[in-house]
């Protein structure tokens, strides 16, 4: 009965949707329009100053201001430190990092550190706002293997808009593994942040979201640039993908049918490189691949039809150059990761979480001062996700893990490193060992929540509280009203 309902669901989606004649014949593209004249714009590293105890202080400052996507043409945009975007954060494995997070925006908004373990009340969720005009101060000890995070403002109902606005960017974590790989940003290791569009005729981001998943859009930005191409100056290089997009998923190969080395998946590296032409990364989540060039090879990086109803489409994505002359790069080396894949014990804790069509978890939406979960903090359980409804994925703040199974199979070779964000195709039940980090704080709440940003503002997400083990039943399920007040006390005065 249960297998019954969940195809039967996808089913008459497909069918509601072949009326409206959105989905069917018609595959948005924009191969055959792209002239690849724009050097693709490579966010800058943002500089610490160090303070006398050696901890890495930055500056990120949210802001509007404009930027040229199509020839010719301005938008209104916003960004940190700039007009479009941030910078990179890239920091190493036990750094003391602090942050000024200034809001020069004329709303409230909130920066949180996806794919980061830290102290729930450093997590930058909609919890800890910051107001118009205010500074927001958290501090933390990187202390979690090398990985591609990074980060973007988790207002409450607003996520979507200020993402696709332009607030996100990248967070670096380095330790003595992902050494191994080429790391010279800009020239052998390039962030390619991957984001879908809709413009208007005078070249501005339309906001249109009128789809079940919020906006897809018909072009695509790479760290903000439009119709990029990318001198490649190494003989093998290494790129970060995340995917910044309010909704589509991107189903990543190159046109010369060209193989590459994935080497990480979201929350870290893998044990050893697997060889692969194709993987799929969801909103949210990430991968890093390293890629061999030949002197003079060109190539592009394509986005390929799935057929799904998030990444239906085919799109150029980024044309590849390479120099005539290349600078050689060291083999990779066999082992990558020394950290164990994460395992739970056998009498694990199990968790259910159903989710459905109305944007909903386990029947519900997502309310500011309702705790959903206790979980022990350091915990390792078995969080198991059924999707009754359309395409989501699912993603969990101060946690990694890995994916045990998809329908009881195991999950594809791309998606079986560490993670945090991990896509739940239609009608299909995942199982994740999930390792969540070892901070406990009865008082903040931490989320769980579909990352196709229309479905989280719409409250599919849940809260749950990382407390001192043996201590679970002590603690109130809800919060104090004054709740938004008290969140403050990380703020300058
Ligand atoms: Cu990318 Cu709850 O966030
Ligand atoms: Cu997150
Ligand atoms: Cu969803």
């Amino acid at each position: 009965m249960k297998t019954y309902t969940k195809l039967m669901i996808p089913l008459l989606v497909l069918l509601v949707f072949g009326l409206a004649g959105c989905g069917g014949d018609k595959i948005v593209t924009n191969v055959g329009k792209l002239h690849f004249e724009h050097p693709l714009k490579i966010p800058q590293l943002l500089k610490p100053t160090i303070s006398s105890d050696g901890t890495k202080h930055f500056q990120l400052t949210m802001q509007s201001g404009t930027t040229e996507f199509l020839p010719g043409k301005r938008a209104k945009t916003w960004g940190l430190n700039g007009s479009y975007l941030g910078p990179t954060i890239r920091v190493s494995r036990g750094d003391h990092v602090a942050f000024d997070v200034v809001n020069h925006l004329d709303v409230a908004s909130t920066l949180h550190w996806h794919g980061m373990k830290l102290p729930a009340v450093m997590d930058g969720g909609p919890h800890q706002m910051i107001e118009a005009g205010e500074t927001w101060s958290p501090h933390w000890t990187i202390d979690q293997p090398a990985a591609t995070t990074w980060y973007h403002p988790h207002v409450h109902g607003k996520t979507a808009q200020h993402v696709y606005r332009g607030l996100a960017g990248m967070f670096i974590i380095d330790d003595k593994d992902s050494k191994k790989l080429p790391s010279n940003y800009g020239v052998d290791d390039i962030p390619l942040i991957v984001q879908d569009k809709l413009f208007t005729k005078e070249g501005q981001l339309s906001e249109k979201d009128d789809t079940t998943y919020g906006t897809l859009g018909n072009e695509i930005l790479v760290n903000g640039t439009y119709d990029p191409f990318l001198k490649i100056t190494a003989s093998q290089v290494r790129f970060r993908l995340l995917n910044a997009s309010n909704a589509r998923a991107y189903n990543f190969g190159f046109t010369d049918g060209r193989s590459f080395k994935l080497v990480a998946n979201d929350a870290g590296l893998l044990q050893k490189p697997v060889t692969l032409k194709r993987f799929k990364l969801s909103p949210g989540e990430r991968a890093e691949i390293v890629v061999e060039f030949k002197p003079g090879e060109k190539t592009v990086l394509h986005s390929y039809n799935s057929g799904g109803e998030i990444d239906h489409g085919e799109f150029d994505l980024l044309k590849m150059d390479a120099a005539s002359k290349l600078t050689e790069s060291a083999p990779l080396a066999g082992q990558l990761s020394t950290v164990p894949p994460i395992e739970v014990p056998k009498n694990a804790k199990l968790r259910q979480f159903k989710m459905t069509m109305e944007s909903k978890i386990n029947d519900k939406k997502m309310v500011m001062d309702r705790i959903d979960e206790v979980v022990p903090a350091g915990a390792k359980e078995i969080w198991e996700i059924d999707n009754f409804g359309s395409s989501h994925n699912f993603h969990i703040h101060d946690a990694a893990f890995r994916v045990l199974d998809i329908n009881g199979q195991k999950p594809p070779e791309y998606e079986r490193g560490r993670k945090d964000t991990v896509l739940i195709p239609n009608g299909a039940t995942v199982r994740l060992a999930v390792e969540f980090a070892n901070y406990a704080d009865p008082n903040h709440p931490l989320m769980y929540h579909c990352h196709l940003l229309k479905h989280e503002d719409s409250g599919m997400m849940g809260q749950f509280l990382l407390v001192k083990p043996g201590t679970e039943s002590q603690v109130s399920k809800k919060l104090p009203k004054n709740d938004m007040e008290y969140e403050h006390n990380g703020h300058h005065e």
